[in-house]
């Protein structure tokens, strides 16, 4: 098995991988690399303190105080490098239609002859002069029937040291795979390749990017970066674009959703999955503190940003967290927004893009209210708020923190981390919400009256875009269950697959998950927020319980069921009746122009829309009309 791949070059394969397909292709993408050396992770700790001091001595990394932040480091990315590049994220099916409109999309023979088989090939020779370091993971508790496998081959030991973080990765993975098991092979190079005696720079990345996914063969290649969902391939590659293909042709689901657990002074513990947009306080929410006024109540984690769903023997859905760990966005957090994930960044964090303090710990924009006196910024400048405010624009300090910026923590770190968060079998889903970010027209929460009406919710899903995605921001897009870059197939399929499963699981006669559509983002007239959120949004939480047992209230209205004042609980809160009435109406103007943005999604969508959904369109458009 340990074939040369370049004359002088061993794969070094270690005995305890036996699995000839995997070290085969091993050679084969060290042969096309042309990568230096090949390294296989093992995943243990000596490993991590290893690959951890060489990014520290090559400047990838800083090593944080260790008084302040033990075991943490802080990397500052390439300025052109920062956020996921969904314009260069392709889906490469065999058939156009079968990628959808929403996708970008290129035929798998051309894409190929672009990276892998031309003579100018993209792939040929980016390894040159690195490591190319072999990454086993298990997306899902190791063995579990929900869980898949991924080997990624890259040339970034960031990336290797963030895969450990992020996923269960290791030598274990190697037990489960054993001789002939499944993987998903993920390739990714950061495009910038060595030659003899070239200093390298601390974040290497190229300006061309491809992020590339063949659904039907279900592999993954990317180029050219080295940030977060680009680049750590598990994440939106594999367990999203990847797996939704997947769960479509193999009946379970795989959804941008955190979970959470949430349990009531009397014990009962319910399980939910919500859908929300990048940067739209998926982890904040994952993580909710109640407020004052609940006492006994307690939310777990489960998962912040990824679940997989299958169907039970019973009929019920069951869902696990893929990951192992939160690649969150920094700025906005602190001990208002979310005291439970700043207690998880306590120590072994990898921050990239956060600012830096002059004790040597980090900092970012809302961390906290006074601003430091000094810092260093994403870009390794000299901050001062003096500075930051002569070089801002728009009335705006210059940020020191990149909006972007994020950390890169273990689940394990989190002190509300749900105890059945590793269970292999996963935890019944009893409700799904859906929301996005929307300043008008939304209500608060709305509860649909049927599986239909909540999948013509989480279909017509709009949001105001944010900083996780490269591109224009503040502009509304309608971002279908918040999975509009995370589809690996047609979107309107998608919406099909969602009511076939509906008339499956409702043939057996469980009890249907409820689904609710929610906005915590309606502005005022002064343009700020109304309604508080973060651990406020445990009112809307504890109604949906009351509603799953039967027992709480609320009005009709042309979209659903929203609860009406008297139907939350309002103890230890000042909202008045006039401000809720603010975040809860249905503005009749905004709806009918909300229903010609909904006709033309479909129109988009047309091709295997399934015809539910402008059906329920009708029954809004006639509702609002009486
Ligand atoms: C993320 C994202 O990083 O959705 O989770 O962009
Ligand atoms: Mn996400």
């Amino acid at each position: 098995m340990n074939r040369p791949v370049l004359e002088g070059l061993p794969l070094n394969t270690p005995a305890y991988v036996k699995h000839d397909r995997l070290v085969a292709w091993v050679g084969d993408i060290a042969a096309l690399t042309e990568a230096a050396d090949v390294y296989w992770c093992d995943g243990s700790d000596a490993e991590y303190q290893r690959l951890t001091a060489q990014l520290v001595a090559a400047g990838t990394l800083q090593k944080l105080n260790a008084a302040r932040r033990p075991g943490s480091f802080l990397a500052r990315s390439d300025p052109g490098d920062v956020a996921r590049v969904e314009d260069r994220t392709f889906i490469c099916s065999e058939r156009q239609e079968d990628a959808g409109p929403t996708n970008h999309w290129m035929a798998p023979a051309e894409m190929r002859a672009l990276l892998q088989s031309g003579d100018e090939a993209l792939f040929r020779g980016a390894m040159r002069g690195r490591t190319m370091y072999v990454v086993p993971f298990s997306m899902g508790p190791l063995g579990s029937p929900i869980a898949h496998i991924g080997i990624e081959l890259t040339d970034s030991p960031y990336v290797a040291v963030s895969m450990r973080v992020m996923t269960r990765m290791g030598r274990p993975v190697y037990d489960v795979l054993g001789e002939g098991g499944d993987f998903v092979p993920c390739v990714h190079t950061v495009g910038a390749p060595l030659v003899a005696g070239q200093k390298d720079v601390p974040w290497p990345c190229n300006p061309t990017k491809y992020i590339v996914h063949y659904p039907e063969t279900r592999e993954i290649w990317s180029y050219g970066s080295g940030y977060g969902g680009n680049a750590l391939l598990g994440k939106k590659c594999l367990a999203l674009r990847i797996a939704s293909t997947m769960g479509r042709a193999q009946g379970w689901l795989a959804e941008h959703m955190l979970i959470l657990g949430v349990t009531d002074p009397e014990g009962r513990k319910y399980h939910i999955a919500a859908a929300f947009p990048s940067a739209c306080g998926k982890t904040n929410f994952s993580m909710l503190v109640p407020p004052a006024g609940y006492p006994g109540w307690k939310v777990t984690t489960i998962g912040d940003d990824i679940a997989w769903i299958k169907p039970g023997q019973d009929g019920r859905l069951y869902a696990i967290n893929p990951e192992a760990g939160y690649f969150g966005v920094a700025p906005g957090t602190n001990e208002h927004t979310n005291p439970n994930c700043m207690a998880s960044l306590t120590e072994n964090v990898i921050f990239t893009n956060v600012a830096l303090t002059d004790d040597g710990d980090v900092w970012w924009e809302g961390m906290t209210d006074e601003l430091p006196a000094h810092l260093i910024d994403w870009q390794g400048r000299d901050w001062t708020p003096a500075l930051a405010r002569e070089q801002g624009e728009g009335g705006k300090l210059r940020p020191a923190a990149h909006p972007n910026a994020r950390f890169t923590v273990a689940s394990t770190n989190n002190p509300v981390l749900d105890p059945e968060w590793d269970n292999p079998a996963g935890v019944a889903i009893d409700a799904f919400v859906f929301g996005g970010r929307r300043s008008t027209t939304v209500p608060l929460v709305t509860e649909a009256r049927n599986w239909t009406e909540g999948v013509y919710m989480a279909a017509t899903m709009g949001s105001e875009t944010t900083a996780a995605a490269a591109g224009q921001q503040g502009v509304v897009r309608r971002d279908p269950f918040a999975m509009l870059p995370f589809c690996g197939y047609n979107m309107a399929e998608h919406f099909q697959h969602w009511l076939d499963l509906g008339e499956r699981l409702q043939a057996q006669g469980a009890p249907l998950p409820r689904i609710y559509c929610v906005n915590w983002f309606r502005k005022g007239a002064d343009g700020k927020f109304v309604w508080p959120g973060y651990g406020e949004n445990m009112r809307v939480l504890e109604w949906m319980l009351g509603r799953l047992q039967g027992r709480a209230d609320g009005a009709e209205n042309v979209f659903g069921v929203s609860p009406r004042y008297e139907d939350l609980r309002w103890d230890g809160l000042a909202f008045t009746r006039e401000q809720y009435a603010s975040v809860i109406g249905i503005d009749k103007a905004a709806w009918q122009q909300e229903l010609v943005l909904h006709a033309e999604h479909f129109a988009r969508l047309a091709h295997k829309l399934p015809a539910e959904l402008p059906a329920a369109m009708k029954r809004i458009e006639a509702a609002l009309a009486a």
